[in-house]
């Protein structure tokens, strides 16, 4: 009888074992989910490009010299779809400020659905304009499969063949944001070129051709959606770059940081400011995600302003 007891009670605590560890998991993704994933921040970023980024060699380069200053909203990985209502607002409320530049570094729409949130992305156009390039998310229509088994082997990851991103082009053209699909734009005046590079990706002779099409003493800004072989980037001169992509890892854990970055990127540099050479490269942790799997935990959404100083 007691043996019997003693089996009862054990069963016990493992089933309330099991039920708190449930209840744990349940509460969790409810919180990165519902909670986490809606609490958009604003964060504020101060560079200096065009000296070096060592402190030592800015100090040295920029003596006696006057540098462009140049306010940049930096938006990614907004993944709209309908319906959205949170998102749209904050980023209404962040847009509605003085920059000099927006721009947004891909995934804009996770499906044609998003598309008619496109016209409400800007409430004041910025002095210079704003400025997109698009990503995956943009141009493949993932399915659960692609979501699941993807992640299991990479034969499975991406749908067979891009969808039409025309539609999305054009609305994001007719709300004044002009989309860079491996062209490039220069401002004269104020001595800012900016170079996009499409999703599919660009050859190295073409992206060599957009930088160097920019006039001298330029700031030559360059946006793209995933980070892949940022050093190119370094090597042609480019002195700022904005991406998104990594959704700064959605999870990470204290001590530890991100747990995947989905790129080639270290797990310590999933998003925030990095270098290759003395190019400065802007990580976003974006705004959004696929809905379906829009959690985060310890890393949530972000809009940045960079505020940029340049010795041309
Ligand atoms: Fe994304």
């Amino acid at each position: 009888m007691p043996l019997k007891l003693e089996c009862g009670n054990k069963r016990n605590m493992i089933f309330a074992g099991l039920a708190s560890l449930g209840a744990l998991a349940a509460g969790t993704y409810w919180y990165a989910s519902r909670v986490e994933a809606r609490r958009f921040k604003l964060e504020v970023v101060n560079v200096i490009t065009g000296a070096g980024h060592e402190p030592l060699a800015e100090a040295e380069a920029v003596a006696g010299r006057h540098p462009l200053s140049l306010r940049v909203l930096h938006l990614s990985d907004l993944h709209l779809s309908k319906p959205e209502s949170v998102k749209i607002d904050f980023v209404r409320r962040v847009t509605d400020d003085d920059f000099d530049l927006i721009l947004f570094t891909g995934d804009i729409f996770e499906n044609y659905s998003g598309i008619e949130y496109a016209s409400q992305l800007i409430s004041r156009q910025p002095r210079l304009g704003s400025y997109a390039v698009l990503g995956n998310h943009d141009y493949y229509n993932y399915t659960m499969f692609h979501r699941t088994l993807g992640r299991l082997h990479k034969k499975f990851r991406y749908p067979k063949e891009y969808r039409d991103v025309e539609p999305m082009v054009e609305a994001l053209e007719n709300a004044g944001i002009t989309v860079l699909r491996n062209t490039s734009k220069s401002h004269e005046e104020e001595k800012v070129h900016i170079v996009g590079v499409d999703y599919p990706g660009i050859s190295d002779a073409d992206l060599k051709k957009l930088v160097q099409s920019a006039p001298k003493n330029h700031a030559i800004l360059l946006l793209f959606h995933v980070p892949k072989n940022l050093k190119r980037y370094a090597e042609l001169g480019v002195h700022m770059a904005f991406g998104g992509h990594t959704h700064g890892g959605q999870v990470r854990v204290p001590g530890v940081g991100a747990l995947i970055t989905d790129s080639e990127l270290p797990r310590h540099e999933a998003s925030g400011l990095l270098w290759r050479g003395n190019t400065a490269i802007h990580i976003s942790r974006g705004l959004g995600a696929d809905p379906r799997t829009n959690f985060r935990l310890f890393c949530p959404p972000h809009a940045s302003i960079i505020n940029i100083k340049h010795y041309s």
